[in-house]
């Protein structure tokens, strides 16, 4: 089956990023998600970030609309059958993501690619729940999706090289540069990325500096985009946890401990920009 229509399930963050990215590259996208509420959110994010490239002449306004267009939202998963691929971005959470594939393997035709844009759970594992483990792949996008070049590409223990070359292929078709890992606990971005925010909470927590000034010195002494306090808060401070949980439990090494006030703040429902509130505040 050639990749001409493609299906994403979940519309959140990621979701909505890769449907639009697939959408504004001209390949027609339904957006699977479990209510009608998150779909019109995640549609209206989708619109919101197209209307700011316009502004920025970026894309035309005809080209805003016929992007939308191409965005189909559907509460029912089975709606992904007819497609060349399906992208999973569910939260980041094994038994749900297992349901997603076990229910994908049985809905969709055998030559459906099943990805996930998990980021850190074992691409191997969630293979293992399909009828089709040398079809199932890792392609791990970055937020903000529409923004960041690189798209991960994880192969599992069973994932083939027709596979692999198809999604590698596609990435460049979306402008993506895709670049090959293997599957490890968190890949190669989340062991280290991840490592490096959970380090900065401990700096905050036994009080080694504001959480300003923490992204300030890997700001302007190490030139990051965005301090790591900022980013956990922009990446979601549940979905840094379940990596770092995950980093944990797979690696076994207690250098991979998720930090007590990191798992404080989830508890709390402080989860960053998606909540109004993490590390720092946010309006609107
Ligand atoms: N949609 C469309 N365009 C967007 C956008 C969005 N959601 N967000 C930002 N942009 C555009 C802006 O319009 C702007 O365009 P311009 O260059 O034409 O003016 C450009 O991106 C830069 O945005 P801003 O000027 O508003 O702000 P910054 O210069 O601070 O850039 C940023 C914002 C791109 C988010 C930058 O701070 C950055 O690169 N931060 C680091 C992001 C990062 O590390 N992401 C990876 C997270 S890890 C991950 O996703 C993996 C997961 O598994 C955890």
């Amino acid at each position: 089956m050639s990749i001409d229509k493609v299906s994403v399930i979940g519309s959140g963050t990621m979701g909505n990023g890769i449907a639009q990215v697939f959408a504004t590259s001209g390949i027609p996208v339904t957006m699977v998600d479990v209510s009608e509420e998150c779909l019109e959110r995640g549609v209206g994010a989708i619109r919101s970030s197209l209307q700011r490239m316009e502004k920025k002449g970026k894309i035309t306004a005809e080209e805003v609309s016929a992007a939308v267009d191409r965005v189909k939202p559907t509460t029912r998963i089975l709606d992904a059958a007819d497609t060349g691929l399906v992208v999973e971005a569910a939260p980041e959470d094994f038994e749900l993501k297992a349901g997603l594939f076990r229910s994908l393997s049985e809905g969709t035709s055998k030559d459906t690619i099943l990805a996930s844009n998990t980021s850190s759970i074992s691409i191997t594992r969630l293979g293992a729940q399909t009828d089709r483990p040398d079809r199932v792949i890792g392609m791990h996008f970055m937020n903000p999706v529409p923004v960041m070049k690189l798209v991960e590409v994880i192969r599992g223990q069973r994932t083939s090289d027709a596979t692999l070359n198809a999604v590698m292929e596609l990435s460049k078709a979306l402008g993506k540069i895709p670049v090959e890992a293997n599957d490890f606990p968190g890949f190669i971005s989340n062991r280290i990325l991840m490592p490096m925010i959970n380090e900065a909470v401990y700096c905050l927590m036994e009080g080694v500096a504001t959480k300003e000034a923490i992204d300030e010195v890997m700001k302007l002494g190490m030139a990051h985009p965005m301090g790591p306090l900022t980013l956990a808060d922009l990446i979601g401070l549940d979905t840094c946890l379940s990596i770092m949980e995950v980093l944990h439990l797979d690696l076994g090494d207690t250098k991979y401990r998720p930090c007590p006030l990191l798992r404080r703040m989830v508890d709390a429902g402080l989860l960053g920009r998606k909540t109004g509130e993490g590390f720092y505040q946010y309006q609107g």
